[in-house]
């Protein structure tokens, strides 16, 4: 099988090192990579946000399948236009991407599944701004406010404040850039990830994972795209894993069917196990990043033949999948000033060997890898539980130099020492 991997970020090197290790992927193609993708697979150029020139590079390769791996090219529609050329693409159409692309369509999709959810209000109007504020946050007797761009912001266009001018002064930053703002009430609890293999009705759930989103450890400052993760959950039982699938993603994946939007791809549930239960924070129409590569780092079950199968009506014949015993974190390494605008063109040593996933990397023209983004590097480390895989992690995060570079030193720790409650 020839598979045709688009986009540039460490999820799309882990995503090939995973198609690698399946006996029955002979050839890769990555589309544009990054500095690292280049040891794994053949490097091409692409527009990725245009399906006739993702679907003509899938034709000059051959490709049997194609996975798409970043949000903004399946909401554009890029997997119909693939589909249409009669190549299997695993990812959703764009009718369906709205799940992740339209915070509108996710909250009425909720709504119709009965699932929870947070409640919430789109402010387009600054005039209507302090009012719905004052019936949020603190104002209303919840922890912090919680403003997101209602837009896709790959996570950045989050904050949580218990602080009302920050909360408004992002609010209001937003509204000027003209951009609607979505305001929601705050869920307490741990906070998790769970990726499921969805085709129509058929949901095949991967290991539960948590991610960092807070740029400093303790969860302080900024929010990010994503400072790390783990998986599995020690702190969340198999029964409670299930049931998330059967009350939350299930239910959501049939409602999608009844009215037409029927899913194929990766549904990413991003949840809070809350006092009352499981309420779902976001769902994405993707893989998530830095989730996926801890996720298919434990992954045994061949994965070209996983996607193929959801991506061409056989999800439900494929079985249970295999997982290797232990756990896997994931470290990103970030570039100086993340996530604000990145300081980058630095000389990156020490990135080399399957436990750095690249993202903001690339050659210069005398062949040094060099920073081009603000997550530059994710490093992955296995082990028989969380505290070795965090150690292993550690370990080689530590052997690499770039400078101005960040990360978070407590990935994964909370949970190592058993102090994650629900
Ligand atoms: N881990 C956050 C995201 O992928 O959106």
């Amino acid at each position: 099988m020839r598979v045709l991997v688009i986009g540039s970020g460490a999820r799309e090197h882990a995503l090939l090192l995973a198609l690698r290790n399946d006996p029955k992927v002979d050839h890769l193609v990555i589309a544009p990579g990054n500095a690292g993708t280049t040891a794994v697979a053949e490097q091409r150029d692409v527009d990725i946000t245009s399906g006739p020139a993702v679907t003509a590079l899938a034709r000059e390769v051959g490709a049997d399948l194609v996975v798409i791996g970043p949000e903004v090219p399946l909401v554009l529609g890029v997997a119909d236009a693939v589909r249409a050329a009669g190549i299997a693409c695993f990812g959703p159409s764009k009718d369906a991407a709205r799940i992740e692309g339209s915070k509108a369509f996710a909250k009425d999709v909720m709504a119709a599944a009965g699932v929870r959810t947070a409640r919430s209000e789109i402010v387009d109007s600054p005039a209507d701004l302090d009012a719905a504020l004052s019936r949020f946050g603190p104002d209303a007797g919840e922890a912090a406010w919680v403003v997101k761009d209602d837009g896709l912001a790959a996570g950045k266009g989050v904050v949580v404040t218990p602080d009302r001018a920050a909360a408004r002064a992002h609010a209001a930053g937003l509204l000027e850039a003209g951009h609607p703002v979505l305001l929601e009430s705050f869920l307490d609890g741990p906070e998790l990830s769970l990726f499921c293999i969805v085709d129509g009705d058929t949901v095949v759930p991967l290991l539960p994972a948590q991610d960092f989103k807070r740029v400093g450890d303790g969860d302080t400052g900024p929010n990010t795209g994503g400072m790390g993760a783990y998986a599995p959950l020690p702190w969340l039982s198999r029964e409670a894993a299930a049931g998330i699938v059967t009350d939350v993603v299930a239910p959501v994946a049939a409602e999608l069917v009844r009215r037409g939007s029927r899913f194929a791809g990766l549904l990413y549930a991003g949840l809070a196990m809350t006092s009352s239960g499981p309420a779902v924070v976001e769902f994405n129409c993707r893989f998530g990043d830095p989730e996926t590569q801890a996720v298919l780092a434990l992954l045994e079950s061949p994965l070209g033949q996983l996607l193929h199968a959801a991506a061409t009506g056989g999800l439900d014949k494929f079985g249970a999948l295999r997982w290797r015993d232990g756990a896997a974190v994931t470290v990103v390494l970030a570039a100086e000033n993340y996530p604000g605008r990145p300081r980058v063109g630095d000389v990156i040593v020490g990135a080399e060997g399957d436990q750095v996933l690249h993202a903001g990397t690339t050659h210069r023209d005398d062949g040094a890898v060099v920073s081009c983004g603000g997550r530059v590097l994710s490093v992955v480390g296995t082990g028989d539980d969380l505290t070795a895989a965090r150690a292993a992690a550690y370990r080689t995060i530590g052997s690499i130099r770039l400078p101005g570079s960040h990360f978070r030193t407590d990935i994964g720790l909370a949970a190592a020492e058993n102090k994650i409650r629900i």
